[in-house]
């Protein structure tokens, strides 16, 4: 009689880049027992990136698998949000009766989400249900750089003369970027005071150690950044300057070209992100977005669920 092999797994696709894989095989509609979700978190240690395709989410079953990485913040515009679900942000150039349906110009330089928070992000769980096309090529891609591998890369001096240092992120350098930049010229107010005090500029260490992987990284983005702590600009400038550019080299990089279905989740910690623009107003993109904070990943007990660090 012919027996039963064990039941297929999800499965690893490695991009090939220096980040990125396709976990095949797993419903995240439904909650992941600890095995699956300590599976999940040991790819997400080594790839940083993961698409997980051909997937079906409701506002609330993406909420509930973000929720497992930490605790989900609600954007500080209040804009934007799944009705009943403000934890869920949804992002999309589309227009309904005149208004935006989404904000439509999100991530769009390189930065990282949530380094201006005195508690960082861990991870963004992006869920695609439209992706512009032209001519039937994707347009909208998100790319990625790895700033293990960016810090791995720096002279052992200046490494060292990182570790020492912290610097000032504040929120409202993007946005403003973004609103000067005219953005979609629809979906950013200036901030309110109130939403201001709610964001103060915080000072983050240089230099991070991976709670999953132990690496050290880069942690400064060009999107939040404003300062080296305690340095005269005529210093910090040049400094920052050299490692935006060092930063988002080529071989660094991963660019996840999206399917509808795709749910994408990276690793805010190890990575820095950017949302090309490079699609027209009735090219409609709708993606909807959660995102986990840092606030359980730096505890022991859950980095022995992903059973990765030595
Ligand atoms: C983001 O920065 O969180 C948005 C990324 C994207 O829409 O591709």
């Amino acid at each position: 009689m012919p027996t039963a092999g064990p039941p297929a797994g999800p499965t690893v696709t490695p991009s090939g880049d220096a980040l990125g894989a396709r976990i095949s095989d797993l419903d995240l509609a439904r909650p992941l027992t600890d095995d699956a979700f300590g599976f999940v978190l040991r790819a997400l240690g080594v790839h940083g990136v993961l698409c997980f395709p051909d997937q079906t989410l409701s506002p609330e079953a993406q909420a509930a698998f973000s929720r497992r990485f930490g605790e989900l913040e609600v954007h500080v515009s209040g804009a934007f949000q799944v009705p009943g679900q403000p934890e869920v942000m949804i992002l999309s150039n589309m227009v309904e009766d005149g208004k935006p349906v989404g904000l439509g110009d999100a991530g769009q330089d390189w930065h990282t989400d949530m380094s201006f928070s005195r508690t960082i992000a861990f991870v963004n769980v992006l869920y695609a249900l439209k992706v512009p096309r032209r001519d039937g090529r994707v347009l909208g891609n998100t790319e990625f750089c790895d700033m293990a591998a960016a810090y791995d890369d720096l002279p052992g001096e200046m490494q060292a003369r990182l570790g020492t240092l912290t610097a000032t992120h504040d929120f409202e350098k993007f946005w403003e970027m973004m609103r000067a930049r005219g953005g979609d010229g629809t979906s950013r107010a200036k901030l309110t005071e109130a939403q201001r005090a709610r964001k103060p500029p915080v000072s983050q260490k240089m230099v991070l150690t991976h709670p999953l992987s132990g690496r050290k990284l880069l942690y400064a983005n060009p999107g939040y950044t404003v300062r080296i702590d305690g340095m005269p600009a005529a210093e910090s400038d040049p400094l920052l300057g050299f490692l935006f550019a060092h930063q988002v080299q080529p071989k660094y990089r991963y660019a996840h070209r999206w399917a509808e279905g795709d749910v994408l989740l990276w690793d805010n910690i190890r990575t820095i992100h950017n949302a090309v623009a490079d699609y027209g107003a009735d090219e409609h993109r709708y993606v909807r977005r959660c995102q986990a904070m840092a606030d359980l990943v730096f505890q022991p007990e859950f980095a022995a669920l992903a059973d990765v660090v030595g």
